[in-house]
């Protein structure tokens, strides 16, 4: 797989993360540190952004669960918001269209590493 291009988060032993399972990190941008979480999803490993494009809070409230399986979708606490694994698209609630920041992954044996230097997405639906 190849490496990241820009600045990059290690994630120790991400690769042994069971399905379901996310771990958060942090990262920093601009001088901030924000939080970012990797999800191992039965169609792969994603890495999003730790915050909800509906008020830019934490998804998790801070309890460290992201993925529902029943409904199989990412969530926010905050207003029940989900968003499918794999491209953190919106499905159901007041950011519905929407997309979660999502960052590109590389891995260096069973470590991930989240590139994090810029910011990856932003569709047009998130510019109205
Ligand atoms: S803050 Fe996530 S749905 Fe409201």
């Amino acid at each position: 797989m190849p490496e990241p291009s820009g600045p990059s988060v290690r994630i120790p032993g991400a690769a042994s993360l069971a399905q379901g399972e996310a771990r958060t990190f942090s990262f920093s941008r601009a001088g901030k540190t924000y939080e970012g979480f990797i999800l191992r999803h039965r169609l792969g490993f994603f890495a999003y952004a730790n915050a909800c494009p509906h008020w830019n809070v934490d998804l998790d409230l801070g309890f460290g669960d992201f993925y529902d399986p029943e409904l199989d979708a990412i969530f926010c606490r905050n207003h029940g918001a989900l968003f499918r694994p794999d491209t953190g698209l919106c499905s159901a609630g007041p950011c519905a269209g929407l997309y979660l920041e999502k960052f590109e992954l590389g891995w260096d044996g069973g470590d991930a590493l989240v590139e994090v230097g810029s910011l990856t997405l932003i569709g047009a639906e998130n510019l109205g």
